[in-house]
């Protein structure tokens, strides 16, 4: 069977699930319908609990080099069928092909470290306080996970979950977005044909998320969730986790600054800029949302900025040369119009305005004069426009850039190395990329602090997520 026939249905104990029910799967791009998807029903879920606790016992008797291998040959499965995947993520999320692409790499990144760190899950003997007892603390899977992934990386959000879940002898129940359940199904067949035990990565369908979840949170069954989507909905999650105790990994909403300082390499910052605001389409959780330009900078930075941003290409990702592809839904363009509307009422000046364009595509725009008391200041804008406010000195760059409850992902251009250490420390955030645009990487820790969440993805610290530490006493004569 090739590897997308038959995505039309939960994957539940290893085979597709089908029931009466259906949702249809869009191409953003073209309002084309990609497929029709059958919703998972109780029974089907019930059914998918079952496996994952059958397997998570099966699990621990299996060793960490064979839970190894495995990772690595889904990983090279993942890399043999990149065009295919690529074109799929790009057919129901949108993102052009080259994202697409190395989207297909980053996530399979995730798997190939997690595959060479399953290995690794070190324990570690405790001298004792008399000759009787040996003290040792040893790692062990924390139990079946829930994961619950957004659109917007229908494939790296996925593997960078339940990658190191399995490393570290999880089973892995996913609810994917109904707007991109297919890049998951692929990802879970493939994990399937890498020899993937049956329970441990199951995907159940539905376009009712908070009747599917909402028991799933209070199930007892389940010991932990993951998480990757809005400060509002984490909320919600973590209220319905707290009945039974759950471990959460958070990964919510950001409101990243971008700070441009006298001192920057303006061409650095620039480029920089045009990867933290336009990666797919700025709908990311890390985009560039604020951005703080020292006052005396503007002459010289903002003509390079138009330029470079005049030169994208707006339209459907499969077309050759295209930058930008279409937002998600309708809703996404209707507030990023919002916000703009807003903050040019209250006195921003609109110095750059693409080419209109129709449907769920959107021309970037870049405002002028942005300030705290503007909306697009506090929301995430997540869409293709460029917010620039601007501040007298370094203290009061950190101040603005702080003033916010997020926390996840900051940026600073400067080049002045006692500058460089001042900013990185004061920066409340999980993540700060210093002169650097794109800080997303396998091997290091991603995730906020503040109302953008909690818990670590990627790095060695992803694997401890999935890890309780058992404290063994044993007393010997
Ligand atoms: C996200 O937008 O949630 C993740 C972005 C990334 O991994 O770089």
């Amino acid at each position: 069977m090739s590897l997308l026939e038959g995505l039309e249905h939960s994957l539940i104990a290893g085979e597709p699930y089908h029931t009466e029910q259906h949702f249809s799967v869009l191409n953003p791009a073209t309002g084309e319908q990609l497929a029709y998807v059958s919703e998972v029903d109780e029974q089907g879920t019930a059914l998918a609990l079952r496996a994952a606790t059958e397997t998570f016992n099966t699990l621990k008797t299996t060793s960490a080099k064979q839970r190894s291998e495995v990772l690595w040959r889904w990983y090279e499965l993942m890399m043999e069928n990149k065009p295919l995947l690529a074109r799929l993520l790009t057919q129901e999320q949108g993102k052009p092909l080259k994202e697409a692409m190395g989207e297909v790499d980053y996530a399979a990144g995730y798997i190939q470290w997690y595959a060479e760190q399953a290995k690794r899950s070190y324990g570690e003997v405790i001298p004792a306080n008399d000759t009787q007892h040996q003290l040792s603390a040893i790692k062990q899977g924390v139990g079946v996970v829930l994961g619950i992934t957004p659109w917007n990386f229908p494939l790296a959000m996925i593997t960078r979950k339940v990658a190191p879940a399995y490393a570290a002898g999880c089973s892995f129940i996913l609810k994917p977005s109904e707007q991109t359940p297919l890049s998951a199904l692929a990802l879970a067949q493939l994990a399937l044909q890498a020899g993937m035990q049956k329970g441990a990565f199951q995907v159940l369908l539905t376009s009712d998320s908070a009747g599917l979840i909402k028991p799933l949170c209070q199930n007892t069954n389940i010991r932990k969730l993951t998480f990757t989507g809005s400060t509002q909905i984490g909320r919600i999650l973590l209220e319905q986790c707290a009945s039974t105790i759950k471990r959460t990994s958070m990964e919510l909403g950001g409101n990243a600054p971008f700070i441009i300082f006298k001192s920057a390499n303006l061409d650095d910052a620039v480029a920089g800029l045009m990867a933290a605001k336009f990666r797919n389409a700025g709908q990311t959780c890390v985009a560039a949302n604020r951005i703080l330009l020292q006052q005396g900078v503007e002459a010289e930075l903002l003509p390079r900025l138009i330029k470079a941003v005049d030169k994208l290409v707006v339209g459907d990702g499969l077309e050759e040369g295209v930058d930008i592809g279409p937002l998600i839904t309708l809703e996404a363009k209707d507030k990023a119009q919002k916000l703009i509307d807003d903050a040019i009422e209250k006195g921003a000046e609109v110095i750059y305005q693409g080419k209109q364009q129709s449907g769920l595509f959107m021309a970037p725009v870049i405002l002028t004069g942005v300030t705290s008391k503007m909306k697009i200041a506090n929301q995430e804008i997540f869409a293709p426009v460029v917010s620039i406010m601007s501040f007298s000195d370094e203290s009061e760059a950190i101040e603005l850039a702080n003033s916010v409850e997020e926390g996840l992902a900051a940026y600073f251009y400067s080049q002045e190395v006692s500058q460089i250490h001042r900013v990185s420390l004061s920066l409340d955030y999980g993540m700060i990329g210093i002169n650097e645009g794109m800080v997303s990487n396998p091997v290091a820790p991603f995730g906020g602090i503040k109302q953008s969440g909690m818990g670590k993805e990627g790095g060695h610290q992803g694997l401890d997520e999935y890890l309780t530490v058992k404290y063994l006493c044993q007393k010997f004569d």
